[in-house]
């Protein structure tokens, strides 16, 4: 990946990636060939795969608000993807003009993506990093040049943790991060599950084997564990649509099978 955004030679088109298959099932034009065809077989197992990314956008527009609203002004967006609209920067931005945001993703693409539409705003940067190094992405010269430690951060890894494998310790991993977080800080999740529809996401898992990331639902008890040492704001660890809904919620909340939920950091 060079600095100047383009995308590197070395991308396989020929291997589906988790984030050009976010990007397909969001209606963008990020992605190839074989993203697509394996993103119809999804949506044959799953007819619903546009509408519970949808809700995932719609949570984390919900999640950056809310933090805003808490005082928050500083973010760090871990596996940030190819979002085609309303973007961390965008929503927060429009909140609070001095918000500063951090793209992080390990997809060439995505990351090529987020140069291409940051353009030239100055508290907003993006980090081609692997989120399973904490320390790595944490000490990348443009995070440490964009976010005060000293400060509450938002911390967002929404839709990202179920790609990595408890073989690489997703709870050390966040605690990685927390533990660079100050006091009054905030954690968003969102996660897919296997609770509410245990066939279809087993079919999905198997299908996401061809990716260049193995997707590992957990339970509501698995994914409670991620906000140790983070108090969670209401309504808690919930199905997408049920946390803080802006209307009414669906009638079926449990067909968007992730769980989201908010923590704040209670102490250093
Ligand atoms: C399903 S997309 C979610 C995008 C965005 N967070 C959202 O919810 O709309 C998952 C993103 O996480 C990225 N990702 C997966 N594993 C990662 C890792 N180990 N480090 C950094 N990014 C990762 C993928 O490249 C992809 O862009």
């Amino acid at each position: 990946m060079t600095e100047a955004g383009q995308v590197p030679e070395d991308i396989s088109a020929d291997r589906p990636s988790v984030a050009r298959l976010y990007d397909f099932f969001l209606g963008g034009h990020h992605n190839f060939a074989a993203d697509r065809e394996l993103g119809r077989r999804l949506l044959s197992v799953e007819p619903n795969a546009r509408q519970i990314v949808a809700e995932n956008r719609a949570f984390l527009g919900r999640a950056v608000r809310f933090l805003l609203a808490s005082g928050v002004r500083q973010f760090i967006d871990l596996g940030s993807g190819i979002p085609t609209q309303e973007n961390v920067h965008e929503i927060a931005q429009r909140g609070a003009a001095d918000a500063r945001v951090v793209y992080v993703d390990n997809d060439p693409v995505a990351v090529a993506h987020s140069r291409q539409i940051l353009g030239a705003n100055p508290l907003v940067t993006v980090v081609g990093a692997d989120l399973r190094d904490p320390a790595a992405v944490l000490g990348h010269q443009k995070v440490r040049d964009l976010i005060d430690f000293g400060l509450p951060v938002g911390v967002l890894m929404i839709t990202v943790l179920h790609f990595v494998p408890d073989s690489d310790d997703p709870e050390g991993i966040v605690a990685g991060f927390a533990a660079a977080l100050a006091p009054g800080s905030y954690l968003a999740i969102s996660h897919a599950t296997q609770e509410a529809v245990p066939g279809t996401v087993a079919q999905v898992q198997d299908l996401y084997k061809s990716t260049t990331a193995a997707a590992h639902p957990r339970t509501s008890a698995e994914i409670l564990r991620f906000f140790a040492g983070f108090e969670l704001v209401e309504p808690g660890l919930v199905y997408l649509p049920l946390w803080r809904p802006d209307g009414a919620p669906p009638e079926h909340p449990e067909r968007a099978w992730f769980y989201a939920g908010v923590g704040r950091k209670v102490s250093g």
